[in-house]
């Protein structure tokens, strides 16, 4: 297995060395072979070149059957930068146009939703990855002027959303939840008559491949309220770039934080290359302070093992993590947790099983 790793700012490459160190280990119990490829990508290298993303640079992705961020994002950086040049052109460019952002409050976790536990928070988001506002087609007129104009446009395609659909479908019908698979539509069908209509048109033909998911819609407004309110409700959500960034952020709070939250940016198809990341940014003011919750960050391993032929050694990291949060740390804020970022690296390893 090819990995290419960009740790990135801030305390990126903090956390990408515990989820390595991690990785070492489990590659040890289930007898796999890797290699590690450090690209310094990011605000240092931006800085100092003027480049983000080298010459040749999708290519080099290319050739690796996974890539590993860290965090990118720097304060001496004009916001945006760095988070459009590197994140999203590489989430655009390898036509990574799935986002899968689990949601799962792991034992021993705080969450500030009153009594809710483990139990009842445990669902994905399936988030389109590649369209919506994110695609970057604007514009000003008469800048700087009091006539100013600027326009954003949000993007929807057949394909891209059908092929999103149809990914969650599968993937809900795959993840079997015992509870029932119910497959939640989100989005925005009662203002968007347009974009979303196609989602939802789309939406009611491909439920046709896949009778024995449950289907279900909700208006992404309702959807923050149920997600605070009755997240048991949830198994899989489905969710158009915007709404699925927005939505995810809840989701992140609920399961304990930017410490613990991972994503997939997944290309499924054939060849595809996928990059994994802790949904945290690069939290500059704990830089280089061992402080900071690796948690996400070793998420994120577990779920680039799961997605790059090492499913059960994924497993493995994900009930490593668990025994951690559960029977060790404090809390899962940076400096809080009772142990040091190496230390808590260092308790997934110990309790992989
Ligand atoms: C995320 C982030 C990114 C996004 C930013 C950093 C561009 O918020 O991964 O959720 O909006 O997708
Ligand atoms: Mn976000």
């Amino acid at each position: 297995m090819k990995i290419a790793v960009i740790g990135g700012d801030g305390t990126g490459p903090e956390v990408t060395r515990e989820a390595l160190k991690v990785l070492e280990a489990v590659s040890k119990i289930d007898n796999f072979k890797f290699e590690l490829n450090h690209l310094d990508w990011g605000s240092e290298r931006y800085m100092r070149t003027g480049e983000i993303i080298p010459e040749g640079g999708f290519d080099l992705l290319r050739q690796h059957d996974a890539l590993y961020l860290g965090a990118v994002g720097h304060p001496d950086v004009k916001p945006g930068v760095i988070e459009k040049g590197l994140l999203l052109e590489t989430r655009f460019k390898l036509d990574q146009y799935i986002n899968l952002r689990p949601v799962k409050l792991y034992k021993g976790v705080e969450t500030p939703l009153a009594g809710k536990s483990p139990a009842d928070i445990d669902f994905v988001v399936v988030r389109e990855n590649t369209e919506d506002l994110y695609a970057g087609i604007g514009g000003f007129l008469k800048k700087g002027t009091p006539d100013e104009v600027a326009t954003q446009t949000a993007i929807y395609t057949r394909k891209g959303c059908e092929r999103c659909i149809r990914w969650a479908f599968d993937y809900t019908r795959k993840r079997n939840n015992p509870k029932g698979k119910r497959l939640t539509l989100v989005a925005k069908t009662n203002v968007l008559t347009f974009g979303h209509d196609l989602w939802m048109r789309t939406f009611e033909e491909v439920e046709k491949e896949f009778p024995d998911v449950q289907t279900d819609y909700n208006n992404v407004d309702a959807c923050c309220m149920w997600m605070v309110k009755n997240p048991e409700y949830y198994d899989v959500i489905v969710t158009t770039n915007m709404f699925g960034d927005i939505i995810t952020d809840i989701g992140a709070v609920i399961q304990g934080g930017l410490g613990v939250a991972a994503g997939g940016n997944i290309n499924p198809e054939k060849g595809g290359v996928s990059m994994f990341e802790p949904m945290g940014g690069s939290a500059p003011k704990y830089t280089g302070k061992n402080v900071i919750n690796p948690i996400a960050a070793i998420g994120a391993m577990a779920m680039l093992l799961q997605h790059t032929g090492q499913p059960k050694s994924g497993d493995r990291v994900l009930a490593a993590i668990e025994k951690v949060t559960g029977t060790k740390m404090k809390s899962q804020a940076a400096g809080k947790m009772g142990y040091s970022t190496q230390e808590v690296g260092d308790l997934v390893c110990q309790n992989l099983a």
